[in-house]
């Protein structure tokens, strides 16, 4: 299982403390065998990878800049730089991102120049509400995946997170069946784009807590888990951890 706190624009120098308790459970035999991953704000990142070295947890990033080379770009970040820092993952596409401008071409371009310097991508898809009541989500999946992944070789390293954008933040999550049914279309999909695909890691996220990850976890094709709001408070982000191992 793969677990991945999206911090967004939250945390400061002194929030570093609280992972105590994450880094302790880490080291638990019971737990050896997750993946956890934090990205914070770019800020953070490297106090964040020092707070983690003796530990195996991992530092992505949020988003990159699509130009791999430096440049006139103020206020970017690209990932070379991310690299040059120890960073290991970055999440591209995320909705927030999306409706900030990123589009599939702009995505598919950070996608290769992550990929370029051997970072993990956390490629997130999925639909808006608009999209889910007209019926229209296996369309805008395919249509992401696809144009996202264009022309992009090493498909190995990246994790897909379906994060339906009407249940980041909202407190509102797929119906189970839902979400079963999308879950085996993004993989006939993802094998359809790519056979190396067959084997790729599949995250939900989206309003994912302690209380309802008992049920997500029982999808099949559930990987993981991209966790926004409840990854802020380490006790939240371990209970979630907990009730989806157990
Ligand atoms: P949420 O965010 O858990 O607060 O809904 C998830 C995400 O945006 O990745």
């Amino acid at each position: 299982m793969i677990y991945i706190a999206n911090w967004k624009m939250h945390g400061n120098s002194r929030d570093i403390e609280s992972l105590n308790p994450i880094i302790k459970l880490s080291k638990q035999k019971k737990y050896r065998n997750i993946k956890l991953v934090y990205c914070p704000p770019y800020t953070l990142l490297d106090l964040m990878k020092r707070k983690f070295i003796n530990s195996k947890i991992h530092v992505g990033a949020q988003n990159c800049h699509f130009n791999s080379e430096y440049g006139a770009f103020t206020g970017s970040i690209n990932s070379k730089m991310l690299k040059s820092i120890g960073t290991k993952y970055v999440i591209i596409g995320h909705s927030e991102n999306r409706t900030d401008g990123d589009n599939d071409l702009i995505i598919n371009k950070k996608i290769k120049s992550a990929l370029q310097e051997n970072l993990k991508v956390i490629l997130c898809i999925g639909e808006t509400l608009f999209e889910k009541r007209n019926k229209l989500t296996k369309k805008i999946l395919k249509k992401q995946i696809k144009n996202s992944l264009y022309k992009v070789k090493k498909v190995e390293n990246i994790i897909f997170a379906y994060e339906p954008r009407w249940a980041i933040g909202t407190g509102i999550i797929p119906k189970t069946k839902t979400l079963t049914k999308n879950i085996i279309d993004i993989k006939k999909i993802l094998i359809s784009v790519n056979k190396k695909l067959n084997s790729a890691k599949i995250l939900y996220g989206g309003s994912v807590n302690s209380q309802n990850v008992k049920e997500i976890v029982k999808i099949k094709g559930i990987d993981g888990f991209l966790v926004g709001g409840a990854s802020l408070n380490s006790k939240k982000f371990i209970d979630i951890i907990k009730k989806s191992i157990n």
